[in-house]
């Protein structure tokens, strides 16, 4: 562990592409310590809009140029933003005593890389979750869904970027997705095993926590829509929208989480010699028999870091550094009382194949996030390029996200609905009930 100081100034490299890293960069760019800040050169034009591009991209491959690399431009922090360099081990390789790294290491992101083990270790540690069954042949799984026959999810155990998940109405659906799991191998190596539990309902939260390894200190919650379609219909994204805080979970749920989630999972892994250190975030669905968690994931999520970084108040680089140094309890920092709510823009086709390439209108208006510190909407670049005009054009399936503060919750989706709709490209397309269900069960009870 570090002990030292955050030093005056800090030039960070920020690992990652996207729309999280897009509102961490412009959180991060507030901080009176950041020196210079790098990211990596297929970075989206928004966070190329301030940050500098290095020279290649950030591959364990090439661990001794890295190095070289990361010495000559005195990087002294480096902040990973996606589960892939996690579960690669870019913590473990490049992390020294006098350059921390913000995120855990391969051991421990191991509850997000593998399934079965995070299965196993909230089995170890009574930690509330969906009663299920590993299964590491085709043959014990087909068997498995065919007798149970009845609504459960199948899950690929490794990475699949938010795809490996089938919610199953049936045996059915549960035989056809893992046929495509460890039949025809859809997602290789990472469908080889799969987990098989019993389908919870209920509405779904995010939480995320800072963890330097001793202190917990849980982030206001968020929840995000996953399902491409109005109305929850349509296959699982990796996240069409978010808002923060929500209105379902009182402090005293809080406290009861931090207890049966966040503290065991914690100990557990300290109980097999492992530190976690970064943020650990708990998808949990409350059902009415208390809330369980469907999934641990090692890192910030994307879209909820949108909201959450449009209302964090306090030094961003100060506090992720403290988190990496084992210091979390010295931070201080809070958000801001109105809620956040994002919209997600995207490529038609998504979350299955999707053009790229298409130009982008109506970004001008709110070009740079990073000119608005204390303003109340945000259009967060996820896949987007500059093609060779300089225009900027898609480049992916989540293009933007767009991000506004509201007086409360309805008051934010209308404004990031709308906002989402000053945006266009050829096919794109929004849903426009973001937090409709929360909106809805608050109605019905006044
Ligand atoms: P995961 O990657 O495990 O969080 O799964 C992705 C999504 O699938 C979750 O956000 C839920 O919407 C859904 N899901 C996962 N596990 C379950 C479950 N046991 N019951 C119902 N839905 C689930
Ligand atoms: N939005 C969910 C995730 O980042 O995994």
């Amino acid at each position: 562990m570090t002990t030292s100081p955050l030093p005056e100034k800090l030039n960070v490299l920020l690992v990652g592409t996207g729309g999280r890293e897009h509102a961490l960069a412009w959180r991060l760019s507030q901080s009176p310590h950041l020196g210079k800040l790098w990211v990596e050169p297929s970075a989206n034009a928004g966070l190329l809009q301030f940050a500098t591009a290095c020279p290649e991209e950030f591959s364990l491959n090439r661990k001794y140029y890295l190095e070289r690399w990361l010495i000559k431009e005195q990087i002294g922090f480096i902040i990973i933003g996606p589960e892939g360099p996690l579960a690669e081990g870019m913590v473990d390789a490049l992390a020294l005593p006098t350059r921390p790294i913000f995120g855990p290491t391969k051991a421990a992101a191991r509850l997000e890389w593998d399934k079965a083990y995070a299965k196993s270790i909230m089995r170890q540690t009574s930690i509330p979750t969906a009663e299920g069954r590993v299964c590491t042949t085709l043959s014990a799984a087909l068997t498995y869904v065919t007798e149970r026959d009845e609504p459960c999810v199948v899950k690929a155990t490794g990475l699949c970027a938010g795809k490996g998940v089938t919610v199953c109405r049936n045996a059915t659906e549960a035989i056809a997705a893992v046929q495509k799991c460890m039949g025809t191998r859809a997602f290789g190596e990472a469908g080889d095993s799969v987990v098989i539990e019993e389908r919870l309902e209920g509405q779904e939260v995010s939480i995320l926590a800072l963890v330097d390894g001793r202190t917990i200190t849980l982030l206001d919650t968020c929840q995000d829509y996953k399902q491409v379609g109005e109305g929850d219909t349509g296959p699982n994204t990796g996240g069409m929208g978010a808002f923060c805080p929500t209105p379902l979970l009182s402090d005293s749920d809080m406290q009861a989480i931090a207890r049966d989630v966040f503290v065991p999972a914690v100990d557990g892994l300290r109980r097999q010699g492992v530190e976690f250190r970064g943020v650990l975030f708990a998808g949990i669905m409350l059902t009415p028999a208390g809330p369980k968690v469907l999934e641990f994931n090692c890192r910030f999520g994307d879209p909820e870091t949108q909201v959450l970084m449009a209302r964090f108040r306090g030094d961003l680089l100060k506090t992720l550094w403290l988190t990496a140094t084992g210091n979390l309890a010295d931070a201080d920092f809070g958000f801001d009382q109105r809620p956040a709510c994002c919209v997600v823009v995207c490529s038609e086709g998504y979350p299955g194949p999707h053009p790229k390439g298409r130009t982008i209108q109506g970004l001008q208006m709110i070009d740079s996030a990073s000119d608005s510190k204390a303003g109340d909407h945000w259009m967060f670049h996820g896949a987007t390029k500059r093609d060779a005009a300089g225009k900027v054009a898609t480049s992916g399936g989540r293009v933007v996200t767009a991000t506004c503060l509201g007086s409360d919750l309805e008051d934010a989706s209308g404004r990031a609905t709308a906002l989402a709709a000053s945006v266009t490209f050829r096919g794109s397309f929004f849903r426009r009930d973001i937090g409709h269900r929360v909106l809805k069960s608050h109605k019905s009870m006044s």
